[in-house]
């Protein structure tokens, strides 16, 4: 039976595609209909196998509806099927970064509120894993890309931090498909240590005062040390979380190293984290365009970024065939 408040409103769009035969549906699946109320095809948990494909196909159904309500059971099915998914050409570029997308504020939000749960490790693994590969693939890095919104969550951050951080290691050409996934992995985490900073601060439409400043700046060593009390043992990660906020210069936090002593991970991120922090709205300054970011880290800020891996980043930004290229 159809809820009587049934509307369409209350359903998001999914492609037929993304509905694998061979397994128990996650959730309920409802089909549109002209009336705008859409009715139930199926429920949660029965069998979905060819022959219900292919009868909806015959019908000329080309996409299902899937409750709000359900979003959570629908994104977890996803999630468990990431890897494959990614990788599947009978699907487009755009229909494959947009579940990688939503997967990744998922998993990022929930890791980043609780980094100790014994299936935050596995969950980053996946990501990382599809991040690393999708990148890499023709078109990959500027569907994800085109996904990004301007409002800035530390989570949603965090997913574009990561995204910008593994493209610009694999057009540096640096290491190999796990090399690339532990960037991923450390990039996704890097604010790991601002959930302990109040969001009054995180937020403040103003200068900080003093105090908050300390506060701030203390998120970089605290976010090494909540991944290391929650059982993370990557020592690259560990090292990129920590040193993200260093400038070439020696003008960065905590330490204030001077750029031999930056290694090659915390620089992409310092680059990918200022990039999208600039190119995002926050709630001292408006975002700015891409090439306004840009510009600063290349000219403005030379001496802070690297101008080598900012070139790169350009390149990578405006020819993503340079990932390809270089991996
Ligand atoms: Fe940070
Ligand atoms: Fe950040």
């Amino acid at each position: 039976m159809n809820r009587p408040d049934g509307s369409e409103s209350r359903f998001f769009t999914v492609p037929l595609e993304l509905l694998e035969p061979g397994g128990l549906l996650p959730c309920d699946i409802w089909l549109p209909r002209r009336d705008g109320r859409p009715v139930r095809y199926r429920h949660a948990r029965l069998a979905f196998d060819e022959r219900h494909r292919a009868r909806l196909e015959a019908a000329g159904v080309g996409a299902v509806l899937i409750a709000f309500d359900d979003a959570e059971a629908w994104n977890r099915h996803l999630e468990g099927r990431l890897g494959k998914i990614v990788s599947r050409t009978d699907l487009s570029v755009d229909q494959r970064a947009a579940v990688l997308v939503e997967s990744a504020r998922g998993i990022v939000r929930e890791i980043l509120e609780r980094p100790e749960v014994a299936t935050a490790r596995p969950r980053l693994d996946v990501l990382a894993g599809a991040l690393a590969d999708f990148t890499r693939e023709p078109g990959g890095f500027a569907a994800i890309v085109r996904l990004f919104e301007h409002d800035y969550y530390t989570y949603t951050h965090s997913v574009h931090v990561a995204v910008y951080a593994t493209a610009l290691a694999a057009a540096c050409g640096y290491g190999s498909p796990a090399q690339l996934r532990s960037v991923a992995r450390a990039a996704a985490m890097h604010d790991a240590g601002k959930v302990g900073i109040p969001p009054e601060v995180l937020n403040k439409p103003g200068p900080l005062d003093d105090a908050e400043w300390q506060l701030m700046r203390r998120h970089p060593q605290d976010g090494r040390r909540v991944l290391e009390q929650a059982g993370w043992t990557d020592a690259l990660m560990l090292e990129a979380v920590e040193l993200h906020h260093e400038r070439l210069d020696g003008s960065g936090y905590p330490h204030g190293l001077a750029a031999e002593r930056i290694p090659l991970v915390p620089r992409i991120m310092m680059i990918a984290d200022a990039y999208d922090a600039m190119t995002s709205d926050r709630a001292y300054m408006k975002a700015l365009s891409g090439v306004r970011a840009l510009e600063i880290l290349h000219a403005d800020e030379r001496e802070r970024y690297g101008q080598d891996l900012v070139a790169t980043f350009i390149r990578t930004l405006f020819d993503p065939r340079e990932i390809a290229r270089r991996h």
